[in-house]
């Protein structure tokens, strides 16, 4: 999506005359602008795209939501500036793993389930065999194995119990808290740690044993603890503005550890008319927020217990044991908070096109949201 060139010797005519720092500033945008194809434009079959240059140096896409749902919208063929995009076969080969729900055992893994037995994947149960953890039954992790030897599936250890070395050997809504010391290492509830709870681990700024989400060292000790809830730098008027695909945007910071402890999510494009540029969102954001109470109440009921401990979080296995309401509002708050500044201002045409996970998201969520509405207007006009 870069321009490098165009942009650069732009910079240097308008550098000379003062007043026309702003568009500076506007011209370094490279994002493609997308509009909805126009009645006037001609599509050969199977075309669902056009990009193409325009006179100001940008590119302009225009959508034509016209695949069908076993296909994509992707890059067909670039001629000189312009490039047609075509409908290309997408079939993901969805495997079930042992637990999950099949008709027949092409559906499952052959890697982890030898096959299909009463409409679930089979796999391997109590003090049997497994290579990793993809290879248990739900209720089982892999204990001792390593590259060349393989375990057994045991229970998967309770929450506020030991010896965890991972996450994945714990129950499906706890995660391990391994303090690779000789004291052994609990199993504790998703996001149960409050701001300033020390952690063991602290990848790319994130543990979710924190109720933020997010953790850094402490200046000074070095040791990680979980942070406050971070937001958007302007949390209340979302979404954020930024100059730059790909630089970062910044959360606000939690001055308890030092002055620049924040997080960062790269600038994106909207696939918008302007073609604008906005922050994505961080965790302690509203609809993350939303997302994250979802997440919980699937990760804490009774059904997350059918699903293998590495698909605790994996929408096919939801999707199987989950009524469709709860598994439909999950996906959409998923999908609105990862695609937020892709989405924003994006007509409807080019999210089914281009966003089409999105686009499908929505969609059923909003269908089940209005069954639930005339469902109710149903029982009430009962009474
Ligand atoms: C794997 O585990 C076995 C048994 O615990 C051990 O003897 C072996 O050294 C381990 N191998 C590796 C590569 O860690
Ligand atoms: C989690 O691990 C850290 C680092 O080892 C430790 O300081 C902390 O006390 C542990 N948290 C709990 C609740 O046990
Ligand atoms: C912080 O975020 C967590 C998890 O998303 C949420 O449950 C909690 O209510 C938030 N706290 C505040 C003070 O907003």
């Amino acid at each position: 999506m870069k321009i490098c060139l165009i942009a650069v010797i732009f910079f240097l005519y308008t550098a000379q005359a003062d007043t026309e720092f702003s568009s500076i500033k506007a011209d370094t945008n490279t994002c493609y602008r997308y509009y909805c194809k126009t009645s006037g434009q001609s599509f050969s079959k199977g075309q669902c795209g056009l990009k193409e240059l325009s006179s100001d140096g940008r590119y302009n896409v225009y959508a034509s939501p016209t695949c069908s749902e076993k296909e994509a919208c992707a890059i067909g063929a670039t001629s000189g500036d312009t490039t047609t995009y075509t409908c290309q076969s997408n079939v993901v080969t969805g495997y079930k793993w042992p637990g999950e729900k099949c008709d027949n055992s092409d559906m499952c893994n052959p890697t982890y389930s030898s096959g299909c037995k009463d409409s679930r994947c089979l796999g391997s149960g109590d003090q049997e065999e497994c290579i990793d953890h993809n290879y248990c039954l739900p209720g089982y992790y892999c204990l001792g194995y390593n590259s060349t030897t393989k375990g057994t599936c045991q229970k998967q250890i309770e929450t506020n119990g030991y010896d965890c070395a991972e996450d994945y050997d714990c129950v499906n809504n706890a995660w391990c808290n391994v303090t690779n010391v000789v004291t052994k290492n609990l199993c504790f509830s998703f996001g149960s740690f409050a701001e300033h709870a020390y952690v063991s681990t602290c990848s790319n700024s994130q543990n979710f044993l924190c109720s933020s989400g997010y953790c850094f060292a402490k200046e000074g000790t070095g040791h990680y603890q979980c942070s406050k809830n971070l937001t958007s730098a302007q949390p209340n008027s979302l979404p954020n503005t930024c100059d730059l695909e790909g630089q970062f945007c910044q959360s606000t910071p939690d001055e308890y550890f030092s002055a620049n402890a924040f997080a960062e999510e790269p600038c994106a494009c909207a696939y918008n008319q302007a073609g604008s540029l906005y922050c994505p969102l961080f965790y302690g954001d509203t609809p993350v927020i939303q997302y994250f109470t979802q997440l919980k109440k699937w990760l804490n009921s009774e059904e997350s217990k059918k699903c293998n401990t590495i698909r605790r979080n994996s929408a096919v296995c939801i999707k199987d044991f989950w009524d469709s309401d709860n598994y439909n509002k999950l996906v959409y708050y998923n999908a609105y908070y990862e695609y937020f500044a892709n989405i924003q201002g994006a007509e409807s045409c080019v999210l089914k096109t281009f966003l089409t996970e999105f686009y499908e998201a929505k969609k059923a969520y909003e269908d089940s949201s209005a069954e639930i509405l005339i469902v109710t207007a149903l029982i009430a006009s009962l009474f």
